[in-house]
């Protein structure tokens, strides 16, 4: 099997530091040393304070809202209500899924944390104190908190302020043939079938949202430093929303503290401050809590799903059937293309040959928050993976085949891509088998089956679960993938120096995937300046261009490629200024990292530097002066990354809990631009998978009350309870990514979460335990054991 370096000769010294390297991040110097620069650290001259009064209830109709007292408080300088922003018409603003959403809540309130009022004042505590003495009066009504009966004909309805919206169903999707589905299944020896839940999760980034709006009143300028992992597609979103001109809106994301989807959509909190520092001509902060975090921004999540697989006896898949329902909370504000809304049919239908497939999903409203980010995955594709990868195993479990044989059966073979699947997506590449082969390798799967056996006859409980995902990753291209009409391309503007250094800047934004050390990589592969003279800068729409930003895991795909394209296009113009420097024909040039040389004549010979030089300071009339760029790239389709997971685990059978003996992730993402980063990414993402797996899960009561509201009942896994990881890697380049490369930024927190869930299933299979859903608690394992007894 390969590796990075096997695969990808190393083109660079390390001093130069290009593909393949694992260079030690840059931007953490910063972050260590505590001067790293977020939205709270950010202070503005007469800079004021916000706090938002929020829904305790999660269904009410809004009586009255009282703010006298709140407005006597010293320091207030303003009580901000839906009524009052209902005049400048921004009562309610547009969501990323092309929903409304409210800003401050006129008529009712739909979910517990809901934004009713925010105060200003002088002094952010201050602000805290007065926003709890506004009183609301509410006329309380049922709270809905499941898409089940969300949808039933008699639920009340929580979208009454839409006109024309007669029940709770946000959508209905579908995708795929049903008749020749249908048609499978009659023919299939066996349908096997699953039930299971995803739950809803958090992102809960390190850091939570926060603005500091500023607004100068006499030059209508508006500098916004945001949480933002899409400040472009944001500062668009404002000036339709507000009305600004977008020339005079500038956003700024500082360093951000991590993302992970929670910081696409647009807040109350953002338009909310900015409207207030426009109003009242001060710049205004407004840094949310915990709570108000894990309450009130985008969750993740809340699958039901039901999925059927038609099957021969020999073990050949015929044909999918999946029925999805989504529990969407109150307002649709899913960031997804506007077309294919679910990404899910992308890959539902996993690393597998098989003709026909027939998907639907639906959502329905519920008086939860809203939400359903791409928590670490591309448009609900963690969902779409769970479902493929559990539905496989029971199947093989039914037919009497072994799990791994089972999938060998049915992968999709390495010369069958690219390969169009059922639901008419076109895989761009993969080799499946020789993932899985690694992985059964590493973990010494037969030595485990025998293991199983023996353990089961001395009253051990142990287990193995695979998981072969497929992953879809770098939306665009443009004509398919669009967010509010904007398509999803991206752009890299490259500045060489005279002294050869160079500036790139990215219309992306890092919130500490180590862009700034990665992307100076793959300037330092194409034109061999060293990544360490090369700056990145991200996050600044006054500084960069136009970009939609970060988050499943786009980057690499679309910035990475946009950034490869720059470079190239500059070694070109360079060939033409050394073959003036060198009295050369350019058909006498070759290239060698970082110089070009005449053909058998080594000696003649510039650098890259000399020609940076030379840019602007030695150019024939025929060459325009400098040696820059920037690159506009809409990719021709999505990369498919691809893995194979294998978990063992030990259960104790008296209480349930269970352990992580042994986690093997093979992972394949083309070509490594940073082989250390890479596995930094796969150790957060199978952290998250685990933790979704067992413990991580956002409840809510009948009166939907959230629970897991603070880090107390929301568990994150803490690097006590999370399992060592071996990490292994095959390398099946991107075949139309410029450097070959696939995005990795989720891929282990989709492939994941059914290999922990498969391992504790395959250990109590036998005991007659046919499904239990995340998160696998021992409780929940314990119950599912006695239940089997009975
Ligand atoms: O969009 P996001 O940055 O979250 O995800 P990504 O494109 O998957 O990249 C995550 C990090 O891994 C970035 O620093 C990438 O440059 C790096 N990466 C890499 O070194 N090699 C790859 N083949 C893919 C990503």
């Amino acid at each position: 099997m390969t590796t990075t370096a096997e695969s990808h000769s190393l083109l660079t010294t390390p001093e130069v530091g290009g593909l393949g390297h694992s260079r030690k991040r840059v931007e953490d110097a910063r972050f260590v040393e505590g001067r790293g620069n977020y939205v709270d650290d950010i202070v503005l001259p007469g800079m004021l304070h916000m706090a938002i009064h929020r829904s305790p209830l999660a269904h009410a109709r809004i009586v009255s809202i009282d703010t006298s007292e709140a407005e006597a408080v010293e320091g207030v300088i303003a009580v901000v209500t839906g009524e009052l922003l209902a005049g400048y018409n921004l009562a309610w603003m547009p969501t990323m899924s092309g929903d409304t959403q409210a800003v401050l809540a006129t008529d009712k309130v739909r979910f517990q944390g809901q934004e009713i009022a925010a105060v200003i004042a002088t002094d952010r505590y201050v602000a805290q104190d007065a926003a709890d003495k506004i009183i609301v009066e509410y006329e309380e009504l049922e709270p809905i908190v499941t898409p089940q009966r969300s949808l039933e004909p008699d639920a009340p309805l929580i979208r009454d302020d839409k006109e024309g919206q007669t029940s709770n169903e946000c959508y209905t999707w579908e995708s795929g043939d049903k008749d020749a589905t249908d048609a499978a299944f009659a023919k299939a020896d066996k349908v096997v079938s699953l039930d299971t839940f995803y739950p809803r999760s958090h992102p809960a980034p390190l850091e939570t949202c926060g603005i500091v709006a500023d607004v100068n009143s006499a030059t209508g300028q508006a500098t916004l430093y945001m949480t933002s992992q899409a400040p472009h597609a944001h500062r668009t979103v404002f000036a339709l929303v507000a009305g600004l001109p977008e020339q005079n809106i500038r956003i700024v994301s500082p360093d951000i503290g991590g993302g992970f989807g929670n910081k696409v959509p647009v807040y109350p909190g953002y338009v909310v401050a900015t409207a207030a520092s426009l109003v009242i001509g001060k710049p205004v902060k407004w840094v949310e809590t915990r709570t108000e975090n894990l309450i009130s921004t985008g969750f993740g999540r809340d699958y039901h799903m039901h999925g059927e697989l038609a099957v021969t006896n020999e073990g050949k898949i015929l044909g999918l059937r999946v029925d999805m329902l989504s529990d969407q909370g109150a307002f649709f504000s899913d960031a997804q293309p506007t077309k294919f809304k679910a990404g899910l049919f992308h890959i539902v239908t996993g690393s597998y040959d098989y003709p026909v497939a027939h998907v639907t999903t639906r959502g329905a409203y519920t008086n939860k928050a809203p939400g359903g980010v791409a928590y670490r995955c591309s448009f609900r594709v963690t969902e779409a993976s769970y479902m493929i990868e559990r539905l496989v195993q029971n199947a093989a479990y039914e037919l009497g085949i072994d799990p791994a044989e089972f999938r060998m059966k049915n992968f999709i073979e390495k010369d069958q891509f690219p390969y169009l699947s059922p639901t008419g997506f076109v895989y761009d590449s993969g080799d499946y088998e020789g993932a899985m082969k690694l992985a059964l390798d590493m973990v010494g799967y037969d030595e485990i089956q025998k293991e199983k056996e023996q353990a089961r006859a001395e009253g051990r409980l142990v287990g193995v679960g695979i998981a072969s995902f497929t992953e879809v990753v770098g939306a665009g291209h443009g004509d398919d993938y669009d967010i509010l009409g904007l398509r999803m391309f991206d752009s890299a503007e490259l500045r060489v120096h005279p002294t050869g250094k160079a500036i790139l800047k990215l219309g992306v934004r890092s919130q500490g995937q180590g862009h700034e050390t990665t992307f100076a990589q793959i300037v330092a592969e194409e034109l061999g300046i060293p990544a360490s003279d090369i700056k990145v800068v991200e996050g600044d729409t006054d500084n960069t261009p136009y970009g939609l930003g970060t988050y499943a895991s786009r980057s690499t795909p679309v910035a990475g490629a946009a950034t490869a394209v720059i470079a190239r296009k500059l070694r070109d113009k360079a060939k033409k200024i050394a073959a003036h420097l060198l009295e050369a024909s350019e058909d006498d040039l070759e290239w060698e990292v970082g110089k070009f040389s005449v053909k058998g004549d080594p000696e003649s010979s510039v650098t890259i530097q000399d020609i940076a030089f030379a840019a602007y300071t030695n150019v024939p009339e025929s060459i325009e002066a400098g040696l820059e760029g920037v690159h506009y790239y809409d990719p021709p389709n999505m990369t498919y990354p691809f893995g194979t997971y294998v978990v063992v685990v030990d259960i104790d059978p008296g209480t349930g809990q269970w352990k992580v003996r042994r986690m093997v992730a093979v992972d394949d993402c083309g070509v490594r631009i940073n082989p250390m980063i890479v596995e930094g990414q796969i150790h957060g993402g199978l952290t998250e998978g685990y933790a979704m797996s067992s413990m991580q899960h956002i409840s809510f009561d009948e009166q939907g009350n959230c629970i897991g509201s603070n880090f107390l009942d929301y568990l994150i896994p803490t690097a006590w309870e999370t399992p060592r990881f071996e990490l292994g890697a095959t390398v099946t380049p991107s075949p139309h990514h410029p450097i070959g490369a696939k995005g990795v930024g989720e891929s282990a927190t989709v492939g994941s979460p059914a290999a922990f869930v498969n391992a504790v299933i395959d250990a109590l299979w036998p005991l007659g335990v046919r499904n239990i859903d995340m998160p696998v608690s021992a409780d929940r394992v314990w119950a599912a054991m006695e239940e089997a007894k009975s």
